[in-house]
């Protein structure tokens, strides 16, 4: 992967925000990848300024993951952050971005219906990633196949405690949820991790330059031939 060390996050925000603006000028019609979570958001917070003007009807999105079983009106599924952190800001056409269908009724073909969306829609131009503090790249936790497609998987305790900050209560964190797999995602045709501070430090020195293993998923980007790192001094500081 090409490393890119960065001041801080926003630098970090601004360089992706660049990058996903140069692919949507070129062509209007991209198709993106979209993170959730604390680590994209600088760049999301970036895009607006640098595509005013540009028509974005024709982009299309395609969310990693989202919880099972969360109501999709509860401010925190990943379908309600996706709303609130990019269709709004930036005025996407709702119904060109996806977000995988967490709900239980028919959650049996629910990974097969969205390869098939993202297979449709041309695949991913540019996938977004950051990385759990486990590893994981989408929810892919440790255990997860290099080649698996959408599909329903278990949180970690260690995820669910990660993100018990955006809950009342870590009694209130979905236990599973509905991720892109790895396979899934290698399959985009650039990929960009972002990770910041020093927490991450390990699951990026594992991803980079750790063992290719199931047990480290983020290392399943040293496979793909065109995945970008962007991090600041902290989140590197365990690489060789
Ligand atoms: C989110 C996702 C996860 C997060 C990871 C890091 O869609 O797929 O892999 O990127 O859990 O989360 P933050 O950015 O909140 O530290």
């Amino acid at each position: 992967a090409e490393i890119v060390i960065v001041p801080d996050a926003a630098a970090g925000g601004a360089i992706v925000a660049d990058e996903i603006a140069r692919l949507i000028r070129g062509n209007p019609a991209a198709v993106l990848g979209l993170a959730t979570g604390s680590t994209p958001l600088p760049v999301y917070d970036a895009l607006p300024a640098r595509l005013s003007g540009v028509d974005l009807s024709r982009v299309r999105g395609f969310a990693l993951d989202e919880y099972v079983g969360i109501d999709p009106s509860h401010p925190e599924s990943y379908r309600s952050v996706i709303a609130r952190e990019v269709v709004q800001p930036l005025g996407l056409d709702p119904a060109r971005i996806r977000v995988p269908d967490g709900s239980l009724e028919g959650i049996e073909h629910a990974g097969d219906d969205y390869e098939r969306a993202i297979g449709e829609a041309g695949g991913v131009d540019l996938q977004i990633l950051g990385i759990g503090t486990d590893g994981h790249i989408g929810f892919n936790e440790p255990g997860s196949s290099f080649a698996s497609l959408t599909r329903v998987k278990t949180l970690t305790e260690q995820t669910r405690q990660d993100n018990a900050r955006f809950f009342d209560s870590i009694d209130d964190v979905p236990r599973h949820c509905i991720t892109q797999g790895l396979g899934t995602i290698l399959r985009a045709r650039h990929l960009v991790l972002l990770a910041f501070g020093a927490g991450k430090a390990a699951a990026v020195a594992s991803a980079v330059e750790g063992p290719l293993t199931a047990s480290l998923p983020g290392s399943a980007i040293q496979l793909h031939p065109h995945a970008t790192v962007v991090i600041d001094e902290a989140a590197a500081s365990d690489l060789a």
